[in-house]
């Protein structure tokens, strides 16, 4: 494969050496010019992917160079790492398309280093994504739907796949009822100061409308800093959040800010929050309220701007109720709810999704195949997902690499398709209209087939599925004559 080119622009090359070698150890080819004019002929003459610069160049201004480099090459991802703090700067160069503006004066060498190596890899993810949209979109002929599209409720459509059907909203696709109306609430709330609390089931896609939450709002020149909860031990959680001064324990070399500080005027996002220490969540409400931290050994209360987006799979009701989750911490992280429903509530979108990341893997594996077959899709649009979004694109990711050059995906394509084709937990009785009795023993008879036959009629299961005892269900099961069903069926 070849390499993903990089330049560089800035006439103060000494400031970039580190950002330079941490680049080419992560595989990426980078190239750095002082002037204008040398980035505008190397761009003439290469594939870059992400120009990096300096707004304050000797021969051009960085942001009018920025608008000509994309003049030249419209996928190309610019991100501007500069001394110039002038705010109407930023604005223009955002506005003009760039995909970060970092000041050079926003924190150490090694925050910054970080900082900007994180934004690179953002814009080129990005921009990955956009160069496959642009693709579908410029073969796309269907310029209605798109229209109907881009004058319906939600005011920011981004990318819509041939056909007008696939609709991704910063990069999220979905076209469901439950859908819009989920990304017409980011875009109301995205811009207030609350806390928000990003509730669903695992894979249904919690992290990226955090991030759209915060790309949405006005702090998105700011830093995104995720903090994984379940992923931080106990012991170290206060140091990663609150950082440490030097000599502070036996391992703390030197002075550390933590995500805290480093989120400050951005985002910071606490993933899984169910997860987080009851110690720790004390702390936690602490910062909320106080608006400050002071690093562990320090003295100095610093101040911090950040606002909370946390996720949650767990129901932190529950929790809450159980005593396991602090009732005060969980009303200040729930200022606003957003409840993403999971895929089986909003089966409308599957076909999308299925389409999406066909052509997100087909592209990445270099594969020919182009569409699943009309069966397939119906039978996995009736599929109940358990692990959503996640499962479904780890599912279509599978299929295209061990697949052979074909066009269409068929049923045999699919390994253990036959697992598909039981919707599960989706209880489907006709109860007819009859004496109540009647209808209740009828109803009974088939719910307790269906659980059976889900729990592969082993009885243990089934009872505790059903809440009832082993006895207990065995007698019900002579009662409708099922003792010997599940061997016969
Ligand atoms: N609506 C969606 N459109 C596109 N990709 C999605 C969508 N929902 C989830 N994904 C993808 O599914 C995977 C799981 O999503 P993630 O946000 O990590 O889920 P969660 O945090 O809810 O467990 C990710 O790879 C994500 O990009
Ligand atoms: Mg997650």
């Amino acid at each position: 494969m070849s390499k993903i080119n990089i330049l560089i622009v800035d006439s103060d090359k000494g400031w970039w050496i580190d950002i330079i070698n941490d680049l080419k150890k992560r595989g990426f080819e980078v190239a750095v010019t002082e002037r204008g004019a040398d980035a505008l002929r190397e761009v003439g003459q290469r594939k870059y992917r992400a120009v990096v610069m300096e707004t304050n160049l000797p021969d051009i201004n960085g942001i009018k160079l920025s608008e000509r480099l994309k003049e030249k090459d419209r996928s190309i991802s610019i991100i501007f790492v500069t001394e110039c703090r002038s705010i109407e700067n930023s604005i223009r160069a955002i506005k003009g398309g760039a995909n970060d503006y970092i000041l050079k004066s926003s924190g150490s060498r090694k925050s910054l280093k970080k900082r900007v190596i994180k934004s690179i890899e953002r814009a080129l993810k990005k921009g990955q994504l956009e160069a496959l949209n642009h693709k579908v979109e410029d073969e796309k002929d269907n310029y209605l739907t798109y229209k109907e599209l881009t004058t319906g409720p939600v005011q920011d459509y981004n990318n819509i796949l041939p056909d007008g059907s696939i609709f991704v909203y910063r990069g999220i696709v979905g076209k469901s009822k439950k859908m819009l109306e989920l990304f017409r609430m980011i875009e109301k709330i995205s811009s207030l100061p609350s806390t928000v609390l990003v509730e669903g089931e695992s894979g249904t896609g919690k992290d990226l409308i955090a991030r759209a939450i915060h790309e949405m709002s006005d702090r998105r020149m700011g830093p995104f800093v995720i903090v994984s909860c379940p992923a931080i031990p106990g012991t170290l959680i206060e140091s990663e959040l609150f950082g440490h001064e030097k000599g502070a324990f036996s391992d703390a070399a030197r002075t550390r800010p933590g995500y805290f500080e480093l989120a400050n005027g951005g985002t910071i996002f606490f993933d899984e929050i169910g997860a987080m220490s009851k110690e720790f969540q004390v702390k936690l409400l602490r910062v909320l309220q106080e608006k400050r931290i002071r690093r562990i050994g320090g003295t100095e209360e610093i101040p911090v701007d950040v606002r909370v987006v946390s996720t949650t799979n767990s129901n932190l009701d529950e929790l809450v109720k159980k005593g396991e989750f602090r009732e005060d911490l969980y009303y200040r992280l729930n200022v606003i709810r957003i409840v993403v429903p999971p895929l089986r509530e909003r089966k409308e979108d599957i076909p999308h999704l299925l389409e999406y990341f066909l052509k997100k893997y087909a592209a990445m594996f270099n594969k020919n195949v182009r569409s699943f077959s009309d069966n397939v899709i119906k039978i996995l649009q009736e599929y109940h997902w358990p692990g959503n979004v996640r499962e479904l694109e780890n599912m279509v990711e599978h299929v295209v690499a061990i697949i052979d050059n074909k066009e269409e995906i068929s049923e045999t394509d699919i390994p253990d398709f036959d697992m598909y084709k039981i919707p599960r937990n989706s209880l489907k009785i006709l109860v007819p209209i009859t004496n109540y009795r009647f209808a209740r023993d009828k109803f009974e008879r088939e719910y307790l087939k269906s659980v059976l036959e889900t729990c592969r009629w082993n009885i243990s299961e089934a009872s505790r599925v059903m809440g009832m005892t082993r006895q207990g269900l065995y007698k019900k099961l002579k009662r409708y004559n099922l003792v010997n069903y599940g061997d016969e069926n």
